[in-house]
Order: C-alpha cells, then structure tokens, then sequence
C-alpha cells in the first residue's frame, strides 16, 4: 500500500496523495486491530518464507511466479500452508513456485473473451474494480500499462493478491483494499477502468457507472462485464431475495437494457462484445475451494434456471468511451 504513496508524484497521484495517504492508514489500522480473521492473515503473511522468482510469466493464462527450483523443499510446504490458509481461491490459475493453484474460476476465459476489444493497455493507467486476488491485474501488467490499480474489499483476496505480489513484485501493479466508494474523487485520472462481476452488487447501477464515468479521462475506456438476462425487452431482473445464492444482488439488466444504463449515464461508443454462460469449465471445484460452486446454484433439474427459479448465470461484455 504504501508503494502507491512513494511513487504518487510519479504517477500523476499528487492532487490525491494526502487522501490516499489517509485512506490507507486508516485500512492499516483496521487490518492490524479490529478484524481477528485479518490478524490471522497477518500472522501467516509474516510466516511467509523467503523466495525469489527467477522469472515470472504474465502472459500466459496460468500465471507462473517463478519456478520449482526457486525455493526449497521446506519453504514450499510452509508456503503451501500460507495458500491454504488464504483460501478459497477464486479466481486462477497460478503457478507460485510449482505449487498450481488451480482456482475456482478459470479466469483466463473471460480475459481471453475480452483481450482483443479493448484499447491496448501500453502507458495507459488502469483501475480494476473489485480485482479480486490480481489475476487481471497481473494479465494487464503483461501490456506495460503505466499503472494497474486494483481495489477489492474483501480482505481474504487481498491478502491472496498481495501474498502472489509480494514474490511477483509487478512494477507496475498496485492494489488497496478499498472499496469504490471510498476513493478520493480522481476525475479525469484513469484511460481504462474495468468493472467486471461487480455492477450486480449495486444498489444504484445508474449512479455506480456515472461514478465510473467520472473516473475516466476523455475518450477513456469503460471495460465492464456483468450478469444479465435473456432477451430482448428493456427490462431489468430484481431479486427478491437471492440469485445463485448470492444475498446482494440488485439487478440484472437484459442487454439492451444495459446499453440505455450506459447511455443515461453519459457513456457512448457502447459496444457489446460478448455474451457467455457461465458453465462448469469456468467455475467449478477445486483443491483450492472450500465453499459452493456453479453446479450448487442451478436447479438440479434443469440448469438453465438457477435454484430460486431465475435465468442460470449469464455474463455479458461491453466496451463504452467517456466522451468528456
Ligand atoms: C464477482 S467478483 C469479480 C472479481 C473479478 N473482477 C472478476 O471479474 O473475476 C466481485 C468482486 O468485487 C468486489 N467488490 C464488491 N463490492 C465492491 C466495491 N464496492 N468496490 C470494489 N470492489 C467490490 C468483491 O469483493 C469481489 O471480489
């Protein structure tokens, strides 16, 4: 965290720095006192053995942080320990030293769905909203953007994301575990901001993309993927109580109805570049999950509705520029 503070000026950070310097001492504080489960991560990042990685390889979609041969036997079973102690791991795969971390999503699906329509990331800085553990950070990072922010709030994947940056040491990579809403207001200062899995979790979408909007120089670039339904009405899905399980998800637009979102927020040049189910090769059980997956929401007689009876999971990706 404090990296993001060191190299703020560099980074065009200035205008901000004394809000993020106070954002940060304020998460330290509560990382190291109030949260047990926290202290406990802090613990085992401090029992993390030494290492470092001969090469790292960002480009290919297992992300591969060194090799075997980079640590002894010994301090690979003490950091298969600390993994464990992270997980679940949700979003995957990592190679970390020959341990494969074979996580519930193979996230390098929906990067390899997305990589071709997006503005090259080279020089650009980039913020990802709710960057989970990295791993699309680390993907990014493989472009040469000048700056890959991820902020996520939940604390068991930062922990994963700075443990794989602690051996990583991506240059260019930087994450807070922050939540949107909390950081500064740095109009005009990101080219791209990527929104992937999060606008479900919103009360307000409408207000949510117009925050994102903000976020975004002229001509900068939203990257925002989504659930969303069937069909071709303007019509929006809310809940009434859970989707796939999940106890905070507000609406699910259709398509079309995403697209006027994006437009009554001010976006334009909206394009949408795919529609995926999500099915069992991309989410799915692993050594690494502790918990439910895919196969656990849908109705076990007929899987194109989940559980509660509602559409099965749907993902749509769209590509929209902040005019100014
Ligand atoms: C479904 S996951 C998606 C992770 C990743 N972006 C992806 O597409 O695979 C949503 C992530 O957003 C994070 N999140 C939820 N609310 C957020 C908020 N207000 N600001 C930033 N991140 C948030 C969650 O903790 C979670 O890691």
């Amino acid at each position: 965290m404090e990296r993001l503070l060191e190299h703020a000026e560099r980074l065009g950070l200035g205008p901000w720095a004394g809000e993020l310097a106070a954002l940060i001492a304020r998460k330290q504080r509560y990382i190291a006192g109030v949260d047990a489960k926290a202290r406990r991560y802090l613990d085992t990042f401090a029992s993390l053995p030494e290492g470092a990685p001969a090469s790292v390889e960002l480009a290919s979609d297992r992300v591969r942080i060194g090799d075997p041969g980079d640590l002894d036997p010994a301090s690979r079973e003490t950091l298969r320990a600390a993994l464990g102690d992270y997980r679940p791991w949700r979003k995957g795969p990592f190679a970390l030293f020959g341990i494969e971390l074979d996580a519930e999503w193979d996230s390098s699906l929906k990067w390899n769905r997305l990589r071709e329509h997006i503005a090259p990331l080279a020089g650009r800085r980039v913020l990802d909203i709710g960057s989970s553990n990295g791993y699309y950070l680390f993907r990014m990072a493989a472009a040469d953007p000048a700056l890959a922010l991820g902020i996520e709030p939940y604390l068991t994947n930062w922990f994963q994301f700075r443990l794989l940056q602690h051996y990583a040491r991506v240059p260019q990579v930087y994450g807070l575990p922050v939540r949107f809403e909390e950081l500064p207001d740095m109009a005009g200062y990101f080219d791209t901001v990527f929104s992937m899995g999060v606008l479900y979790h919103r009360r307000a979408p409408l207000e949510t993309l117009a925050a994102m909007r903000r976020m975004l120089r002229r001509g900068g670039e939203l990257v925002l993927e989504t659930l969303v339904i069937p069909g071709e009405g303007e019509l929006a899905l809310c809940p009434a109580e859970r989707y796939a399980k999940m106890n905070n998800v507000y609406f699910l637009p259709s398509v079309p109805c995403l697209e006027i979102w994006l437009r009554r927020a001010g976006f334009t040049a909206i394009r949408c570049v795919d529609v995926s189910r999500t099915t069992g090769a991309e989410q799915r059980k692993t050594e690494w999950v502790n918990t439910e997956t895919l196969e656990d929401f849908l109705d076990p007689r007929d899987p194109e509705m989940t559980i509660e009876g509602y559409p099965a999971p749907r993902r749509a990706l769209l590509i929209a520029r902040n005019p100014g």
